[in-house]
């Protein structure tokens, strides 16, 4: 099966103004990326704030472009797209932001904030788009009647399903979820992650699902990418992060969370320093300063992406950039599987 959704190396730069009298600096928001994402299933992903979520989230949707690599949707390579290809490749991905007070125009009825996409990318006649603006409030959970009022009448959850319901107005095969239930109450979270789930199942969705809540994470994941600066530390099926973690820096985030089974055991890994500035990223593998396991080669060598067998019960390997687990001198490293796909010893 091919992938929807594909990453291969993807890069954005931004040029930061330091003042009238030193250079511009630049950041790596985003500084390699890679994954696959096949279709109707939900690829989280976490890191600590700065790590390069939002950006990501911005380059799939297509609001700006990768400074390098590939991004490619249903085996379309968006850099080589022509303008057609290109309009509905957008309609393709749809993006949910966190602040549903935010993205929602306190001076539009709901009704028009429903039916404007449709206003723009259709041609459908007034009466068509308003009938598939009530078809969506009810698939949401909202009434009819909600139609005609406007985003300040409506709770924190209510806005939401509003922000949610006017993503999926264009029929999109993605939707990039960016921190959607971050602002809510616990009460209300588990609501909209459960409507979230039953758009998925009915209208076959994909998601790309940015949270730094692992237990909302390993409630909606497929699969996991874990970001550090801008860079993935690790990839992998939702429990093969939770029950096997490879990297140093996700058993960290894991060691940060609170364990639900008080019979699981885990190695209490501490994150300790500051996460470095992405202004001037450590060399080597950039988790060294703060890793426990570090030694020489992680100061001078960046880690590539490697792929390793956990457990064969795992649908996938993990993939991993960590020296210490493909060399093996972490517990618990997987094996790494070498350019052929076969396992070393
Ligand atoms: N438009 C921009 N211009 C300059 N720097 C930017 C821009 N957008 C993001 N950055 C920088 O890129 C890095 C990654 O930012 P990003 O917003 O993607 O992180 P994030 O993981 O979404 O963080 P958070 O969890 O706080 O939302 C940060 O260092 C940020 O300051
Ligand atoms: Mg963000």
């Amino acid at each position: 099966m091919t992938a929807l959704l594909e990453a291969e190396n993807v890069t954005r730069v931004y040029g930061v103004s330091r003042g009238a009298f030193r250079p511009p600096a630049e950041v790596h928001a985003v500084a390699g990326a890679s994954f696959a994402l096949e279709e109707g299933r939900t690829l989280a992903i976490v890191g600590e704030s700065g790590c390069g979520k939002s950006t990501l989230a911005r380059l799939i949707t297509m609001i700006e472009p990768p400074s390098g690599g590939t991004l490619r949707i249903a085996g379309k390579d968006l850099a080589h797209a022509g303008r057609s290809d290109l309009r509905d490749l957008r309609r393709t991905v749809q993006i949910v932001f966190q602040n549903p007070y935010g993205s929602l125009n306190p001076r539009q009825k709901i009704g028009t904030i429903l039916e404007e996409p449709l206003v723009i990318n259709t041609r459908l006649p007034a009466g068509e788009r308003r009938q598939r603006a009530l078809d969506m409030l009810r698939r949401v959970g909202l009434r009819p009647e909600h139609y005609g009022r406007y985003p300040h009448m409506f709770s924190g959850g209510q806005r939401q399903r509003i922000a949610i319901a006017r993503a999926l107005m264009l029929r999109p095969r993605i939707v990039v979820l960016d921190e959607p239930v971050s602002a809510l109450d616990v009460s209300i979270q588990a609501q909209i992650l459960n409507l979230l789930a039953d758009l998925q199942d009915e209208l076959g969705l994909t998601y790309v699902f940015i949270s730094h809540d692992l237990s909302v994470v390993r409630f909606v994941a497929d699969e996991v990418l874990v970001m550090y600066l801008g860079r993935p530390a690790e990839i992998a099926p939702v429990e093969a992060i939770f029950e096997a973690p490879q990297h140093p820096y996700t058993r960290a985030l894991l060691s940060a969370t609170p364990v639900a089974d008080p019979d699981q055991q885990r190695e209490q890994i501490k994150l300790e320093g500051e996460l470095p500035s992405p202004f001037d990223p450590p060399s080597g593998c950039p988790f060294h300063p703060r890793c426990p396991y570090a030694r020489q080669i992680c100061i001078d060598v960046r880690p590539d992406l490697v792929d390793v067998v956990v457990d064969e019960r795992y649908p996938m390997p993990t993939k991993v950039t960590c020296h210490g687990i493909v060399e093996g001198w972490i517990e618990g490293a997987g094996r790494p599987v070498d350019a052929l796909g076969s396992v070393s010893a």
